[in-house]
């Protein structure tokens, strides 16, 4: 008697688990930000920050050069992969894409954008106003495509990632030509940006999502190129632009706790890849690494885009044995590590 009443009950258990389980699915994996998550989008506005061309993409499925900023896929395609959606992730502009692609997954990112306008205004790409803009014409087209209640429901379950930021420093404030040095003292400038991710973020939540991972900035002082002008302290990190990453890091993540408690119903979280990619710059053997200071392509030194392509004879061999792809971007083997870890540690609830 006992017994027949305990597998009723697991039987009911379980179905209630399976019940459970398919209404947390994620359908759809939607993505904003920087060249660590744009897949071309670049090859189709009129801007130089483009990477559609050898020895981009090498490495990718048919060796095509898509528009991703890597010798490979880039971390948005692993995350997707091990979300068991699909291997890659579109970019919106590609015509060789349509909605029912995209309603599994789909990329509005601009290489060279930022959080500032006037960040995006410097290699005229897609600044993040414009991306939110996309991605209201895409719900539309969804909608079109399989009606509005499923596309309300696709929205609510899919993820939204949000990954930009290194270029507002780098590629704006700490060039000369910047005028906002002159408006901005670094932690102003900080707590502008984290107020205008705040924005994007309530804003996307507007839109009907729920289901959101904002990234943090990578320790952007170790990218190559930082590190060819760090002559003062023989090619290491440079201390400063880390420290800030840092800095920025902390306030995105009090951000992200505020909204949490604030937005009903939202499950926000905090992807950050500061602490593993340091550990593989630290610690490359681990991993299987040799290089970490010097990129693959060309000199390794200084060069990405059409730099990277017009000197590519000396473009190293094996992209896996260095951490860096291009003076400013990861291999897919550090994209893949990165997306690895933030899947089993943050994005893990989602599946
Ligand atoms: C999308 O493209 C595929 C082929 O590439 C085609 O079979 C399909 O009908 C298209 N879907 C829509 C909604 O246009
Ligand atoms: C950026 O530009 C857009 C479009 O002009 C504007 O709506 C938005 O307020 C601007 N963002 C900031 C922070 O000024
Ligand atoms: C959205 O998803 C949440 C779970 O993440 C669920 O509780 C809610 O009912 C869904 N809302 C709609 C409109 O589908």
């Amino acid at each position: 008697m006992a017994s027949k009443c305990s597998i009723a009950l697991l039987a009911l258990l379980t179905l209630y688990l399976i019940v459970i389980c398919a209404g947390a699915k994620v359908p759809a994996i939607i993505v904003f930000g920087d060249s660590s998550v744009d897949a071309g989008n670049n090859n189709f506005i009129p801007t130089i920050a483009r990477s559609n061309f050898a020895p981009y993409g090498r490495d990718f499925f048919g060796g095509k050069p898509t528009g991703r900023f890597s010798n490979g896929r880039i971390p948005p395609d692993f995350i997707s992969e091990a979300f068991k959606i699909k291997p890659s992730i579109p970019a919106y502009l590609d015509p060789a894409y349509n909605i029912s692609d995209f309603a599994t997954g789909v990329t509005f990112a601009s290489a060279g954008t930022g959080y500032d306008n006037t960040t995006s205004d410097v290699l005229s790409v897609i600044p993040i106003w414009k991306e939110l803009e996309y991605y209201k014409d895409y719900q539309k087209r969804l909608k079109a495509f399989m009606g509005e209640k499923r596309a309300s429901e696709v929205i609510n379950e899919s993820l939204h990632m949000i990954s930009m930021g290194t270029n507002d420093f780098l590629e704006n404030y700490y060039t000369i030509s910047s005028g906002r040095r002159s408006q901005f003292s670094e932690t102003q400038y900080e707590d502008f940006l984290v107020g205008i991710a705040g924005k994007f973020i309530k804003d996307l939540y507007g839109l009907g999502a729920r289901k959101i991972s904002i990234g943090g900035l990578p320790p952007m002082g170790c990218l190559p190129l930082e590190r060819t002008t760090n002559i003062m302290f023989q090619h290491d990190c440079v201390q400063g632009y880390n420290d800030i990453a840092l800095e920025f890091n902390s306030k995105l993540r009090k951000m992200v706790m505020k909204w949490r408690t604030e937005l009903p119903g939202v499950d926000l979280v905090f992807s950050n890849p500061y602490f593993i990619f340091m550990y593989i710059i630290r610690r490359p053997s681990v991993f299987g690494f040799e290089e970490t200071s010097v990129a693959c392509c060309a000199t390794g030194m200084f060069e990405m885009g059409y730099a990277c392509s017009r000197a590519g004879m000396l473009t190293c061999q094996n992209a896996d044995r260095f951490v860096f792809w291009d003076a400013f971007h990861p291999t897919e083997k550090t994209n893949r590590i990165i997306a690895d870890y933030l899947v089993k540690t943050v994005l893990a609830r989602f599946m």
